[in-house]
């Protein structure tokens, strides 16, 4: 499914050098380390504020108490997530409301969140927190026009989507904040939890920093109670020698997704339509916007049948994800049940995610679509 290793190689000399240097300065916690990367993230992206954190998801919650989301108030997400997108609003304090997605890019749909909004529970709504899935934006247009007319603050939950554009903003500089992971399995990955908070606010990024290190804006003495977040010096210094290389990793993603339409259009596999009579569904970019393919994700009814016969070619496959979150036993409280969301339920047993990753050859791409034509013949 993903081999780290064919990265590691190519860096490993680059790496250790930025290792010895935390190690030569001994700044283990933020420091210069991690003020390098968040000064080169902010360049890249096209923000004015980079918070360094020490997972994805204490980027999710430093994203929301930062812009100012705490109890009474309420906040709209997607069911078809990691489960952090809702988990973070729980730990703000505020109540999460699920809305269902658009089948066609598994992201949130607006306008289900506008139902939501125009429901009982709208007025306590403070913000939408819109999950860029698989590594493709959620449709920005429609969001930021509804933050807009409602006056609500728009969360990105960017975890699987460094380098992905709408209308050629860069993912991160499309809300009043966003959240980003570098679990090492994502495009741009650290060499254990990491996380970063993007915003645009001056406020929002100094309410941030002092809710980072446990409500601090003078040392010792607390404003308010905040957490601790930070990011180690470690994983700062591997991040910025990796940032230089994102740009041609998330280029070479997309030439892997593009091999692996042709291969399945030349196998016959690639009919338009929600339910081609060959029944597999393929992933497509939605036009103005840049996919950096954190997933390559095929849909079918067939799909445990299918990911088992995969697994008996040791073909690495895997399900993002198997319950949609209102069907999670932790989430049961959320007052959801079977049949709240019809599209996530659908996806959720539908979805398949095939290898992707820079590295990925031509060869290996060929023995997985030769395994998954012959599984539907
Ligand atoms: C969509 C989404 N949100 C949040 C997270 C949480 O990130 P982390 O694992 O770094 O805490 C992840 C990653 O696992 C994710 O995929």
């Amino acid at each position: 499914m993903l081999d780290l290793k064919r990265q590691y190689r190519a860096l490993h000399k680059e790496l250790l050098d930025a290792v010895g240097h935390v190690l030569e300065t001994q700044q283990f916690i933020l420091g210069e380390p991690v003020a390098a990367f968040e000064r080169a993230v902010c360049a890249q992206l096209g923000v004015g504020y980079a918070l360094g954190c020490s997972s994805g998801t204490d980027a999710l919650w430093l994203a929301l108490a930062a812009a100012g989301i705490a109890p009474g108030q309420a906040v709209i997400t997607t069911p078809f997530s990691f489960f952090a997108s809702v988990s973070c609003i729980l730990r703000a304090g505020a109540t999460a409301i699920l809305a269902d997605i658009d089948p066609s890019t598994f992201n949130l749909s607006p306008r289900a969140v506008e139902a939501v909004l125009d429901g009982a529970q709208g007025g306590a709504v403070g913000a939408v927190l819109p999950v860029h899935l698989y590594g493709q934006c959620a449709d920005w247009e429609a969001f930021s026009r509804i933050g807009k007319e409602r006056g609500l603050k728009l969360i990105e939950d960017a975890a699987q989507a460094w380098g992905a554009e709408w209308q050629g903003t860069k993912a991160g500089a499309l809300g009043d904040a966003a959240a980003f992971s570098f679990y090492p399995t994502k495009n741009l990955s650290a060499a254990g939890d990491a996380g970063m908070v993007t915003t645009q606010s001056e406020e929002i990024a100094e309410r941030g920093r002092m809710l980072r290190q446990h409500g601090m804006r003078r040392r010792y003495y607390h404003d308010e109670v905040g957490w601790n977040t930070r990011m180690d010096g470690f994983q700062g210094a591997i991040l910025e020698v990796k940032l230089k290389h994102i740009e041609g990793w998330n280029e070479a993603r997309r030439a892997v997704a593009e091999r692996y339409d042709a291969l399945f259009a030349a196998a016959g596999l690639a009919d338009a339509g929600p339910y081609p009579a060959h029944g597999l569904v393929l992933p497509h970019e939605v036009a103005g916007s840049r996919h950096v393919w954190h997933q390559y994700v095929i849909r079918t009814a067939r799909r445990d049948a299918l990911r088992e016969f995969l697994t008996s070619r040791k073909i690495g496959s895997e399900v993002y994800y198997p319950v949609p979150l209102h069907l999670q036993e932790a989430l049961k409280g959320l007052g959801y049940g079977e049949g709240s969301f019809p599209e996530a339920e659908r996806a959720a047993g539908e979805v398949l995610a095939l290898p992707i990753f820079p590295e990925l050859r031509e060869d290996e791409q060929e023995i997985v679509v030769g395994a998954i034509a012959e599984f539907l013949s």
